[in-house]
């Protein structure tokens, strides 16, 4: 057994695990956080993705042994303050899921494409997507959702990236 320390969700845990224990198998079996989901343990469908150190992973692919000294963020995370995400309430909005069992990997997927193009196209967002796998949805409606998505947090973005006012002297 080896032990690790991961920062989950803004928690700090330290456990024992095996070293070929998968890091989705930690978060769901050792943590409980079973948002995360297990579609294919092929590293194919993307239901597993969460982010390590705000990069978005497929978590069946990535030991728990790996993630010791990082942070880790789940679905289980995203809303704050009782508030849905932005992504989270637009999947909502846009009836983006039927089954579901797509969406948390896809929401988490989804806000990490946005974290490198605030603005994407159509085209962009489903290139962005590739690696995340629907059976139900026909992903129009993911499409629109996260288009949705991106124009609330432009919205909501700081003011600092507005163009700077002129100040005469
Ligand atoms: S369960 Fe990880 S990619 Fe399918
Ligand atoms: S909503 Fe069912 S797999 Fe995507």
């Amino acid at each position: 057994m080896t032990r690790i320390t991961v920062t989950v969700d803004g928690v700090r845990y330290t456990d024992e695990v095996e070293p070929r224990t998968l890091l989705v198998h930690y978060l769901r079996q050792n943590l409980g956080k079973t948002g995360t989901l297990v579609g294919c343990d092929t590293s194919n469908c993307g239901a597993c993705t969460v982010h390590l150190d705000g990069r978005s992973v497929k978590s069946c692919n990535v030991l728990a042994v790996q993630a010791d000294g990082h942070e880790v963020s789940t679905i289980e995370g995203l809303a704050a303050d009782g508030q849905l995400h932005p992504m989270q309430q637009a999947f909502n909005d846009c009836h983006a899921l039927q089954c579901g069992y797509c969406t948390p990997g896809m929401i988490m997927q989804a806000c990490d494409l946005l974290k490198d193009n605030p603005d994407p196209s159509e085209q962009q967002i489903r290139e962005g997507l590739e690696g995340n796998l629907c059976r139900c949805t026909g992903y129009h409606n993911i499409v629109r959702a996260v288009q949705q998505a991106a124009a609330a947090l432009r919205a909501d973005a700081p003011a600092a990236t507005a163009p700077a006012q002129e100040v005469s002297a």
